[in-house]
């Protein structure tokens, strides 16, 4: 059976991807290969990843297409050209319109470093989330991977991971211990499973 063609879409340092690669290369991920990395900031560190890894990438700018719906135009003509079956954000930094999303139901996944429905949605990305959780005070955090439909982390839960939150936790220290036990975890486990019912 053939492998299910992935796009990782990446904004920054990429440990996410790194986690998927790591999984690939240990025998975690078997259903899947990654065949393209898509990055919407020329500068992402995740770009030297995928090289590093032999993975194809490709730069789409928002302000070099001008408009939200031509560069999802742009990306959705990526996928098509690389015969991509199943997308997966990870930390990526740009909503995706219900134009986009509706295209490729339950074929998109996200990695979120809480656990939904708490702080998720709008303005709720990146370290943002954390220094939120810490303020609110909860005990636990942790990560969620989530199909993606048109709400802001509205969609159906794949798997979920809680945290521990420490006496002193930062939120750089709470990302790291988000990320390293639960993030770099869930999501190759997430991938693996839906890479799996999609493959033909
Ligand atoms: C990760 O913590 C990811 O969960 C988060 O951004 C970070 C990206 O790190 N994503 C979101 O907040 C999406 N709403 P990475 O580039 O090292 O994978």
């Amino acid at each position: 059976m053939a492998k299910t063609k992935i796009a990782v879409l990446v904004s920054g340092g990429g440990t996410n991807l790194q986690a998927l690669i790591d999984a690939l290369n240990a025998g975690v991920i078997t259903s899947g290969e990654i065949a393209l990395v898509i990055a919407n900031n020329s500068k992402a560190y995740a770009l030297e990843r995928a090289a590093k890894a032999g993975i194809p990438s490709e730069i789409v700018l928002k302000k070099e297409c001008g408009s939200q719906e031509a560069f999802e135009q742009k990306i959705k003509e990526l996928l098509t050209v690389n015969g991509i079956d199943m997308i997966v954000l990870a930390g990526f930094m740009s909503i995706l319109s219900e134009n986009f999303t509706k295209d490729y139901p339950e074929r998109i996944l996200n990695v979120h470093p809480s656990l939904i429905p708490s702080f998720c949605g709008v303005g709720y990305y990146g370290l943002r989330v954390h220094e939120e959780a810490l303020a609110y005070g909860v005990k636990v955090t942790g990560a969620t991977v989530h199909f993606v439909n048109e709400i802001p982390d509205g969609g159906k839960i794949i798997l979920q991971k809680a945290v521990e939150i420490e006496e002193g936790d930062t939120p750089e220290i709470l990302q790291k211990r988000v990320m390293e036990q639960a993030e770099w975890k869930i999501l190759p486990a997430a991938v693996e499973i839906v890479s799996k019912q999609l493959q033909r």
